[in-house]
Order: structure tokens, then sequence, then C-alpha cells
């Protein structure tokens, strides 16, 4: 009689390793004990029966226990939550009816809905139906038809594709983090500097300080935003970028600042563009709002367009979560405005070599739909129409507040609010008063006052500004 396969299973590092279904080892063993008995019929069997049900048992058990044994597990501090993406757990889980969430920049549709534009949806239903669609790999540097493509929409169909390096990303956050090692890596240090340094602008989006700093790049931040007017505070970026030593890193967001909604007029981009080419920065763009602050993704890209007119060695952050809804789809791409091909084709080799040991390859569902619609002119011209309509909606989500908030008694100056675009609403409101505002009324939002407009719909618009109006009336939304 051979023994060994009751032993083996009883022991096997499977059933030490895998607690969660200790039964199904149990019912395993009983399985070929009953094909044993059946073959000796002997009181030898019962005993084996009950002996290995019990050590199965009892190393079930013991797999329980022994993740109570001291380990360097037990160090390891809780971090805090996330600033955008913490809160919109914490609205996950709020059982008041009440909830409004109007903290991450993600589009909601009249009836508060996630909204997954008809031409996406239409690109999607052809991929399934296509029998030639398969699930291999992606090459490191992911689709190059849909690379090509998304640099056309964010370059513009005439740009001289030959000497841009460009690859596929998980969408911005990925695309910055590629870039940000890229350049950590390439980027002469000024002198005197043990690290690159790259200029956010102050407010940012609360990732680009993590994603930059772990790219071993020194964050440092230029003025942005003048609390006093709620304004953008031109003088100070100016300022900030001029005193930063020369062949820093510039990082500026292509259009629709978030969480601000405010950016330069096309004018002082230019005063910026030359600015940065007389200190010899390097610029890295942010484009994540493509069509989200006008309507028209063409005319969004006006000043990447001017910088790399004006001969920068752009590096561009492009992603397609907000513009074409592909928010789960982690699709974007990053790229590299080069001199020739052949600097084009050196640093494709390099961005292959940071990629792979990072992630391998990008997944393709969500480049395949951007590549699908883009390829398409009548899903091209219906994906226009789609981008137009969310971002009309969150404009007049943006008049109607502070129309809302005028009638509901609020005697504050809430021109900022109108004159700000794309998708938030950065509101001078301070981190007390959101805090109220989510303790009291249960509306989440980020704790610098940035309210996402697309959470906003006819249904609680009057709720949220009435709600406003209480946490900010007699108080300063402005800082001194
Ligand atoms: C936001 O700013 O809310 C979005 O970009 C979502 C995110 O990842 O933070």
């Amino acid at each position: 009689m051979n023994w060994s396969a009751i032993s083996y299973l009883s022991s096997s590092p499977s059933s030490i390793i895998a607690p969660p279904i200790p039964c199904k080892n149990h019912i395993v063993s009983a399985q070929l004990l009953s094909v044993k008995f059946s073959l000796s019929g002997t009181t030898m069997m019962f005993k084996y029966l009950a002996v290995t049900l019990f050590l199965s048992a009892t190393q079930a058990f013991s797999t329980v226990t022994k993740t109570d044994m001291p380990s360097y597990l037990s160090k390891v501090p809780e971090g805090p939550p996330d600033a955008i993406l913490g809160i919109a757990e914490a609205f996950k889980s709020c059982t008041d009816e009440r909830k409004v969430n109007v903290c991450v920049g993600a589009y909601r549709d009249s009836a508060g809905k996630p909204w997954i534009l008809p031409s996406v949806r239409k690109a999607e239903e052809r991929l399934v139906a296509d029998p030639t669609v398969n699930k291999e790999y992606a090459p490191i540097d992911g689709d190059a038809k849909y690379v090509e493509l998304a640099l056309g929409f964010a370059y513009g169909a005439q740009a001289d594709m030959t000497k841009v390096a460009g690859v596929q990303t998980l969408s911005g956050t990925g695309a910055c983090r590629i870039g940000g090692h890229f350049l950590s890596k390439f980027v002469p240090k000024p002198e005197g500097l043990d690290k690159v340094p790259i200029y956010i602008p102050n407010p940012t989006w609360g990732n680009h300080i993590a994603i930059f700093n772990n790219c071993g790049m020194d964050v440092r931040r230029y003025r942005y935003y003048n609390t006093k007017t709620n304004r953008l505070d031109y003088d100070g970026l100016i300022e900030d970028l001029k005193e930063a030593p020369e062949g820093s890193v510039i990082l500026l967001h292509a259009c629709a600042h978030n969480p601000t909604g405010c950016d330069p007029t096309m004018e002082q981009w230019k005063d910026i563009s030359d600015l940065i080419k007389s200190k010899k920065h390097h610029c890295f763009f942010d484009s994540a709002y493509q069509g989200f602050a006008s309507g028209d993704a063409e005319a969004d890209a006006s000043a990447l367009r001017l910088f790399v007119s004006e001969g920068h060695n752009v590096v561009l952050a492009q992603s397609f979560a907000k513009n074409f809804g592909l928010y789960g789809e982690r699709t974007g791409t990053l790229s590299v405005v080069c001199n020739s091909p052949e600097e084009r084709s050196a640093v494709m080799s390099q961005l292959k070599i940071i990629i792979r040991p990072m992630y391998s390859s990008p997944p393709i569902h969500g480049s395949s739909i951007v590549k699908t619609v883009l390829t398409d002119d009548e899903l091209t011209a219906e994906y226009y129409d789609n981008c137009k309509e969310m971002a009309v909606r969150i404009n007049s989500m943006r008049v109607k507040l502070v129309e809302v908030l005028k009638q509901v008694g609020s005697e504050h100056d809430w021109s900022h609010v109108t004159e700000q675009i794309g998708m938030f609403a950065y509101t001078g409101m301070n981190s007390d008063m959101c805090d109220e505002l989510t303790s009291k009324y249960s509306i989440f939002l980020t704790r610098d006052g940035r309210i996402s407009l697309a959470g906003l719909n006819d249904v609680n618009i009057e709720y949220v500004a009435k709600a406003i109006h209480d946490v900010t009336a007699g108080k300063s939304i402005t800082s001194s």
C-alpha cells in the first residue's frame, strides 16, 4: 500500500500557506482515505483517517495562530490616507443619505452617475465584436498606432512626429513617474546640487509631490496662486522661475490647472516660454484636462503647442482619464520632443529601459478604445461632442453654484469661481470650513477648498450652496 500520497497531502506546504481554505485539504485527505479504505477495510484505516483529519485540522489552526508571531510587520506604522482618494473612500463608507461627493476629479452626469462616453462605448463594442482582437502583451512602449494618434491629439495633426519619442503609460500618473525618472537620470544637475530640481506650482495636484520625490528629484515650489486675491499669482510665478537655478525642470499644467482652475493667458504663456528659454530650464507639461477647459480639445492644447513651436524640448505627460472618461483603464502617454530622429531613437531606448523593470508593458484595453475612436472620423466627431457635453455641464454647475450662493444669502465675492475653468472650483475655503462641510453636512471635498464641480447637479446644488454659505458666513475666504 502506498501511503505517501496521504502523508504528502497532510504536510504539504500548500496546506500550511493557504489558511483561508483549510477545509479543502480535509476533503481531499478524506477522499483519498476512502479509496484506501475500500481496498483494505481494516481498523487501522479508521485510525489513520482520524489521525490525518486531526493533523490536518491542527495545521490549519496553527497556520492561523502563527500570524501572531512577532515580526518586522509589527513595526510598520499606519500611514495617512491619501489627500484625495482617502476622502473618496470616506465618502463611500458614509451612511448619511444627504452625502455629496465633490472630492475626486471624476465626471458625473446630471443624475450624479459616472458616464461612459457614447463614442467610447461604441468603440468598446467594436473591439469586443472584432475576432482579430486578442489579449497578447503590448510591446514595452505600448501600441505604436495608439501612441501616434494620442500624440497627434496633443501636439496637433501637423506636428513633426519623427522627432518625438513617445510611449504608452499607465495614465497621467504613470506618465509623470516615467518622465520624472527619465529627467532625474538624464538632466544634468545644476552646479552644487545632488539632485535635479523640479519646480512645481503651489498649489498643484497633491500626487505630483510624491511622484517626483520618488523619482529622486528635488521637489521645489513656485508661486502660482494668490490667496489674497483668489487669482493667479503671475508676478510670483515669474519671480520664482527667474530665481530657480539655471537648468531646472519646470512643471506646467497644460490647461485647467488642478486645483485652482487658473491658467495663464496666451500672452503670459509666451512670456513664461521666453523666461524658461533664457534660463535654460526644461519644461514638463502635465496634460490631464485637454478638452475640459474650453470644451474644445484643440483649443486646450494651445499652450503646449506654443512651447513646441518655440523650440522647447517639451516633456509631456498625457492622460485620457478625464477627457475620454477612461479612469480605470489607465491610459496615457509620455513623450519627449527631441531635436533629431537620432535623439528620438536614443530617448525611446531609455524610456523602454525605465519601463521594463517597472511593469513590463502597459494594459491594452483603454489604448485600443482611444485608437478605435481616433481612427474613425465619425467616432472622432462624436467624441468631440461628448467631451464638449461634459465641459458644458461642468461649466453650467460653476455658474449655477455662484448664482445659488447669492440666492441663499452669501455676501462673499465668488467671482473668482466663475473666472476659473476646468473641473474644479478653488473656493478659498480653509481646511476648518472644509472639515465642517464634511462633519456637519456629509459633503466630501479636499481640505484645500477644492470642489469637483462634476459632483454637483440640479438635485444637490442648493444643499451644497446653503452648506457653503453656513460655513463661510461672516468669515473670510481670502487670506490676509
Ligand atoms: C483629482 O485630482 O481628483 C484626480 O486627478 C484624481 C486623482 O488621482 O487624484
